[in-house]
């Protein structure tokens, strides 16, 4: 049934408010202000809300369903976060107070900071740069000066593995270096004969996402900083994957010089549609001094103990407004309070497992070219199903929302054809992940008896089957679309 549109309900003289009879004098308005006809609709106010939470039910949500959209870590929300962000005193300060005036805020800042620095093992945090690839962009700017300051200016190029997100190979061209990519090996891990052959005076260093985005911890990753630091360069660590290895390990120990958080993976702030987020970044001792500020520094005054704005003294610079996204940071803040350093570790253990437990029970219908390893928090299958050999990955993703899941990530990573990417996340039960095992196995059988079925699906959402290039370029956000 096509529900009506806001427009369609509207009647003459209907109104949702009754305002209230003006107590002064009316005033003239300028008449260019004016216009003799707004075509807004004339609803009553349970037309409005019905319009909005029709809306609000039109797109999957983690709160609606299962959300394995591989490298994107579509975690719970928990609803604490919420009330601890909406707390009076975090909701109504001012960016641009006096520091003496806010300082539970700043204390939370800092122990924020402190926070992330013992789950990564880093000397320092900031928690400015405002999402994963921001972060990506201040920790290269990061190594870059920090060589530059040692007279290394021939530096000028960074490696990146071929399995890497894409903002790694962006972030780089933005600060003004080169990108050289590296191959990965047979089994997953950096190819070591290729990064000796990359390793020069050249290299700044090398962007490393560990787990990697094939789901696998690099099992030389030991060799690989290694042989970088041997060479002159650094090492940065994509921390998109952190979420696998919290309080199992940390990354400064693996020998990672500078990394970002995506808070919105490992924390459970909100993704957002796109913002506000927040992507700190971590560093060695050796790189503190040039962190963006401002950093929260706990310093000795007249007053006693207070936590103030400092600036490293070699610091890249601002990279983000006032103190970052202040809402997301009390949200991350929140979610570590609330779990603790075990709790924050079973999280990774269970988002392991849920991971495996996918894995196996896939692996037999859906290949899964590494599936020999125990993956980490995600794992790579491919959308290629035995006896229906027209079937592609985008066939199987857009099936599987008649069955009310959101896809898994498609055509990432590059170097895996077909690539359809699982990441369940911890929170998923048992009985969610066996739900969603018996939607793939009955999509891969449907692949074989009545393909068509799946070349034409999604059957059930708001639009079928899209052409998502034009879809993106010519958004149309007015015109009936359900
Ligand atoms: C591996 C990896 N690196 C970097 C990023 C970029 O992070 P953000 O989306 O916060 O900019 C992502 C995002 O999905 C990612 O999966």
């Amino acid at each position: 049934m096509t529900e009506p549109l806001i427009y369609e309900l509207s009647s003459p003289g209907r109104k949702g408010v009754v305002m209230p009879e003006p107590d002064v004098p009316l005033a003239e308005l300028p008449s260019d202000l004016l216009r003799a006809d707004l075509p807004l609709p004339e609803v009553s106010e349970i037309d409005v809300v019905r319009h909005f939470v029709r809306l609000s039910q039109l797109n999957h949500a983690v709160d609606v369903g299962m959300y394995p959209l591989g490298s994107c870590t579509m975690k719970y929300n928990p609803k604490v976060n919420e009330v601890a962000v909406r707390l009076p005193g975090f909701a109504w300060t001012h960016p641009l107070q006096e520091p003496e005036t806010v300082q539970g805020n700043l204390a939370l800042l800092y122990e924020l900071q402190e926070m992330l620095a013992e789950a990564s093992g880093f000397a320092a945090v900031s928690l400015q740069p405002a999402a994963g690839a921001h972060g990506e962009l201040t920790g290269v700017l990061i190594m870059r000066n920090y060589l530059y300051d040692r007279g290394q200016r021939q530096r000028t190029k960074i490696l990146v593995p071929d399995s890497a997100h894409g903002t790694n190979p962006a972030s780089t061209t933005m600060s003004g270096l080169t990108v050289v990519e590296v191959p990965s090996d047979a089994r997953g891990n950096v190819d070591l004969a290729a990064l000796k052959a990359a390793l020069d005076e050249t290299v700044v260093g090398l962007m490393l996402t560990n787990p990697n985005t094939l789901g696998l911890f690099d099992e030389n990753v030991l060799d690989v900083t290694r042989l970088v630091h041997e060479a002159g360069g650094l090492v940065y660590g994509d921390g998109a994957n952190f979420n696998a290895i919290v309080g199992i390990c940390k990354p400064a120990e693996l020998g990672f010089d500078v990394m970002h958080f995506n808070l919105h993976k490992t924390f459970s702030t909100p993704h957002g549609g796109g913002g506000p987020g927040a992507g700190p970044v971590g560093v060695t001792q050796e790189l503190a001094a040039y962190l963006p500020g401002p950093i929260v520094a706990l310093s000795e005054t007249e007053e006693g103990s207070l936590c103030l704005p400092q600036m490293p003294s070699r610091s890249i610079g601002r990279i983000k407004s006032f103190w970052g996204n202040f809402g997301v940071l009390v949200r991350a803040y929140t979610y570590i309070r609330m779990h603790g350093a075990e709790g924050l570790r079973r999280n990774s253990e269970y988002a392991v497992l849920n991971a495996n437990y996918l894995q196996a029970r896939l692996k037999g219908t859906y290949p899964v070219p590494h599936g020999d390893r125990t993956c980490m928090h995600e794992f790579v299958a491919q959308g290629r199903i035995e006896g229906a050999e027209g079937i592609r990955t985008m066939d199987v993703a857009k099936r599987l929302i008649d069955f009310r899941f959101h896809p898994p990530t498609v055509y990432f990573p590059l170097i895996v054809p077909e690539a359809l990417m699982i990441e369940p996340t911890e929170t998923e039960s048992k009985e969610t992940l066996d739900a969603f095992v018996a939607a793939l196995l009955k999509i891969a059988e449907e692949a074989r008896t009545d393909p068509d079925l799946l070349h034409t699906a999604p059957h059930t959402a708001p639009v079928s089957r899209l052409d998502e290039v034009k879809a993106a370029r010519e958004l149309k956000l007015c015109a009936p679309c359900y």
